[in-house]
């Protein structure tokens, strides 16, 4: 199987390369060497790579940065991913599509399946759902996995913010009424390992179990790293960031459970895999 990664230097496309060149022939792509905006560069580079599998792990990921770059947000999350959804389709190949619990209003403080609606708050979150529906509108053969607060080895992210916060810091301040669940990166890969041999597409939650909020996480990040540092509650508004972040955003794993009887570990032994 010959596999093509966009967005191949990102925090997740970095993970994704190396775990699937130990058993496929994977050609990893960045911005510079395909940018999934121009449809026309997205064709040729399909027709020349010819894959069987084309995971998209770009994206304009920026959550805040989206609400100011509102077109360059919809042209990445949005309009690349319906390149990408053209090109597989017209080639017969299968298309992995990352996408986000941010998909979702966070209203209720129920947990959402991939059977209830989204109704994104931001910016961000509408592109990745303008993603989505180009895929799920132009695309036969695909799998969009909505995952949530990644974090892993490579790249930005909050346990690595977090970290280096308190070299400099006693004290931090973080939001404790936006309750998700951290996700490894790890833990995604291997289940972008076993889907891409099947023929079972359709949407999937994945996300490692369990639910927290931002200040649950950071407190337990510097539990497990031994960081001595004093943390502090406090309100998204107290914040005051520009995107709208739902307040609720666990998701269940239904699809894996139905059609895999996979179960993923809770974000707390993730965690504590992280630093091992
Ligand atoms: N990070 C999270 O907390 C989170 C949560 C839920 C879902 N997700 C989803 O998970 C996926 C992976 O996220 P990540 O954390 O790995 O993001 P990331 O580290 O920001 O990686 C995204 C990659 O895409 C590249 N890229 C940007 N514009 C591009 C373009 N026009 N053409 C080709 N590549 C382009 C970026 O390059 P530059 O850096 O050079 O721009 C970067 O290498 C995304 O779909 C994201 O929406 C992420």
């Amino acid at each position: 199987m010959k596999i093509l990664v966009t967005g191949s230097k990102g925090q997740l496309g970095i993970d994704v390369v190396n775990h699937l060149s130990r058993y496929y022939e994977v050609v990893g792509l960045d911005k510079d060497d395909l940018d999934i905006t121009n449809l026309e560069s997205v064709l040729n580079c399909i027709n020349e790579v010819n894959p069987d599998v084309i995971i998209n792990c770009a994206a304009y990921t920026n959550v805040d940065g989206c609400e100011e770059n509102q077109d360059l947000a919809y042209k990445i999350n949005g309009i690349g991913a319906r390149n990408l959804a053209i090109a597989s389709n017209k080639n017969d190949i299968k298309l992995v599509h990352i996408s986000t619990d941010f998909v979702f209003d966070g209203e209720t403080d129920s947990v959402y399946t991939e059977f209830d609606n989204s109704n994104p708050l931001s910016v961000y979150g509408k592109s990745k759902k303008a993603g989505e529906d180009f895929i799920k509108k132009m695309s036969s053969k695909y799998f969009i996995l909505r995952t949530a607060w990644l974090y892993g080895k490579n790249g930005n992210n909050f346990v690595k913010t977090m970290l280096r916060l308190a070299e400099t810091n006693d004290t931090l301040k973080i939001v404790d009424d936006q309750v998700g669940t951290p996700t490894f990166t790890e833990d995604l890969v291997e289940v972008i390992a076993m889907v891409i041999k099947t023929e079972k597409y359709g949407t999937y939650h994945v996300s490692n179990d369990g639910k927290c909020s931002w200040y649950d996480f950071a407190k337990k990040i510097f539990e497990i790293s031994n960081v001595d540092i004093k943390v502090l509650p406090i309100t998204t508004e107290e914040l005051g960031r520009p995107a709208k972040r739902p307040k609720y955003s666990v998701m269940r794993n239904y699809m894996l459970e139905l059609e895999f009887d996979y179960h993923i570990r809770s974000w707390e032994s993730a965690l504590e895999g992280y630093f091992k």
